[in-house]
């Protein structure tokens, strides 16, 4: 692997753990102004010195993230297309310079395997590959679930796996029963989604299985910024994937944080 691509990812994933907690808020790019994330500077800003990077699009990188930040960034390079119409049909909607001049540590799109579209959004995730490798910047291949798609082991294999041989270089994907069987068949790292909205505490039992089963970290949104504490929430997380600890103990970390926040605006 290149040296600056090797570089980028290790700003992602940290060496130090081998693993990340990434800030995914790039939900507006199809969703529009998301429950939590209405407005994005506000979400944004206390929580983005917890997070290894921050996932977002590039209207919102540069209106509601100031330029001095060193959080590294994820940035979303595909969309076109909305809930109200074909998920599917998304495009490659920003350019490699565009990238290069925000200085992204990585660029992301998605992919939707077993759509009417998937040739469309496989040749668009080799293409940006081919792209990106020119520039040493890495793919992260996000696998989109249709409604009507079973997110279970042998399908999210399927879609990580066939990511991996296109040439992403790191995968999101969902957590799913025998999680390990999707890891083992993947040869890049990959990260979970955390869906959703959940409470806290299975939200952090999730992460726990998704790490404890080859996962090298989280790209987590909702649960984190829909939390009714965000950054207790994001600091719990941080615990079990960086320092090992149990749902318990993350859980605990959350309760007193949350109660501390309580308490200061009381
Ligand atoms: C979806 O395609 C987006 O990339 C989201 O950022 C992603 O699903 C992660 O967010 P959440 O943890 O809310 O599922």
């Amino acid at each position: 692997m290149d040296w600056g691509m090797k570089n980028r990812l290790s700003r992602i994933i940290k060496p130090r753990t081998g693993r990340t907690v990434m800030l995914a808020v790039d939900h507006g790019y199809f969703l529009g102004p998301t429950t939590g994330l209405e407005e994005p500077a506000k979400t944004i800003k206390p929580l983005i010195e917890y997070a290894d990077s921050i996932m977002l699009t590039r209207g919102v990188l540069r209106r509601c993230v100031l330029p001095e930040n060193d959080t590294p960034v994820v940035l979303r390079v595909s969309g076109g297309t909305s809930i109200l119409g074909n998920l599917a049909d998304e495009g490659t909607t920003v350019s490699m310079k565009d990238a290069l001049r925000l200085n992204v540590s990585a660029v992301a799109l998605s992919i939707f395997v077993g759509s009417e579209l998937e040739r469309q959004t496989l040749l668009g995730l080799a293409g940006l590959v081919d792209e990106a490798e020119e520039y040493g910047v890495p793919v992260l291949a996000v696998t989109a679930v249709g409604k009507d798609m079973n997110r279970d082991a042998r399908y999210l294999g399927l879609a990580s796996r066939i990511a991996a041989e296109l040439g992403a270089h790191f995968v999101k994907t969902y957590y799913c029963e025998d999680f390990h069987r999707v890891v083992r068949a993947c040869p890049v790292p990959i990260v979970i989604a955390g869906g959703k909205k959940i409470p806290e505490r299975d939200a952090l039992e999730l992460t726990y299985r998704a790490v404890n089963e080859g996962a090298v970290g989280v790209d987590m949104g909702r649960n984190i910024f829909q939390s009714e504490n965000p950054v207790a929430m994001i600091r719990a997380v941080r615990e079990i994937v960086h320092n090992n600890a149990t749902v318990d103990q993350a859980y605990e970390l959350y309760r007193t944080l949350s109660e501390e926040a309580k308490q200061k605006t009381a």
